[in-house]
């Protein structure tokens, strides 16, 4: 029988991109959203690529009653759970909305998922931000945690450690843990992508749009960091590589192959990239010039993070495929479709 997967968030730019992976793979999937970060257009992509309309409730996970119509309604075996805010910076200028509204809306699916005849399996979106800045690179999901930088950092490290306490406690359910290192890029079709509401504070929104001429010109923040060409080291994953990755880890779970009742996984390439390295790359594969300069560091910003994928590639059978330049390519085909151009 077809497995149905919940995507909490699932219009959003992980969500929809994950559900799309998710029905090409077989599964059901139903979407909850409460539409607070987002308008319908990731939705209408999902549709119109996978040729059909899927489930979709509008809903609030801080709403407890809301989410026990949902596991009533629709027979759950599984949830990804990506509903929640992730803004640093607006998370540092107001953490008890941060804190209330991803514990609480976790904890309200936790609470319902558990008592769901038959158990549940709930993966978790994480983040890379869980491994703050560290001297041993690449990091593995041994590598320590540091203290949050922000209450948005927090509140995943606080999720991650909810859903462990709860797997360990409770009969009813299993979990998964993904920490993201930075997803970018857009579906092939140019129909879903990232939607940042006002001034994006990411970096290939904010290379796009520069391109496009929605914003006049990109600071680089900061050329003097120990590294080769003095710009931070990240390691960006294509975003239907990531999506891949929870279609891998979501089989795992219901095929009963998970080796720990919580496991955490890197979602990442391995390859660092340098800001100046991906802005050029931009610049090569699109065929065209941007209006750049080198600004300030940024305040809380780490030199250098990449994964060590080793885990996912062995136990989940996941590994990234797409390169630097097929994704700014997708990336650039996106914002001139929402440009309408
Ligand atoms: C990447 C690099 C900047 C913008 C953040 C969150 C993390 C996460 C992903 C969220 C850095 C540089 C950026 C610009 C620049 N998860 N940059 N000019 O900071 O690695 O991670 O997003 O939901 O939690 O912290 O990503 O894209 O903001 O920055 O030079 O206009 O680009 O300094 O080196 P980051 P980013």
């Amino acid at each position: 029988m077809k497995k149905t997967v919940l995507v909490s968030g699932g219009a959003g730019f992980i969500g929809s991109h994950v559900t799309v992976e998710l029905c090409n793979a077989g599964y059901d999937v139903v979407i909850a959203d409460n539409m607070s970060n987002c308008d319908e257009t990731n939705y209408n992509g999902v549709c119109a690529i996978l040729g059909k309309k899927l489930p979709f409730v509008k809903m609030d996970f801080c709403d407890r009653g809301a989410v026990e119509k949902l596991f009533a309604d629709y027979p759950i075996d599984a949830v990804i759970h990506f509903a929640a805010f992730k803004a640093v910076g607006e998370s540092v200028a107001e953490p008890l909305m941060y804190y209330h509204n991803n514990l609480v809306s976790f904890i309200n699916l936790l609470e319902v998922a558990r008592q769901r005849k038959g158990g549940c399996n709930v993966l978790f979106s994480s983040s890379a931000t869980v491994y703050g800045e560290t001297d041993r690179l690449p990091v593995t999901e041994e590598s320590p945690r540091q203290s949050a930088t922000s209450p948005y950092g927090n509140t995943k490290q606080m999720c991650e450690d909810i859903l462990r306490d709860s797997v360990r406690a409770y009969a009813g359910i299993k979990g998964i843990a993904l920490r993201y290192f930075n997803p970018i890029g857009a579906h092939p079709s140019a129909l879903i992508g990232e939607l940042p509401r006002g001034v994006p504070n990411n970096l290939v929104p904010f290379i796009t749009q520069t391109a496009i001429g929605k914003r006049e010109c990109l600071s680089i923040f900061g050329n003097d960091y120990p590294t080769a060409d003095g710009t931070c080291l990240r390691d960006y994953i294509d975003i239907v590589d990531l999506a891949k990755a929870h279609v891998c880890a979501v089989a795992r779970m219901l095929d009963g192959r998970m080796k720990e009742e919580y496991e955490i996984f890197n979602v990442g390439t391995g390859r660092p990239v340098s800001v100046l390295e991906l802005v050029n790359a931009f610049e090569k594969v699109n065929g065209l010039k941007l209006n750049y300069k080198i600004a300030p560091c940024r305040p809380g910003d780490v030199v250098a993070i990449w994964a060590d994928p080793t885990r996912a590639n062995k136990e989940l059978g996941w590994k990234a495929e797409r390169s630097v330049e097929e994704t700014l390519a997708a990336a650039w085909a996106w914002e001139k479709h929402i440009a309408g151009k």
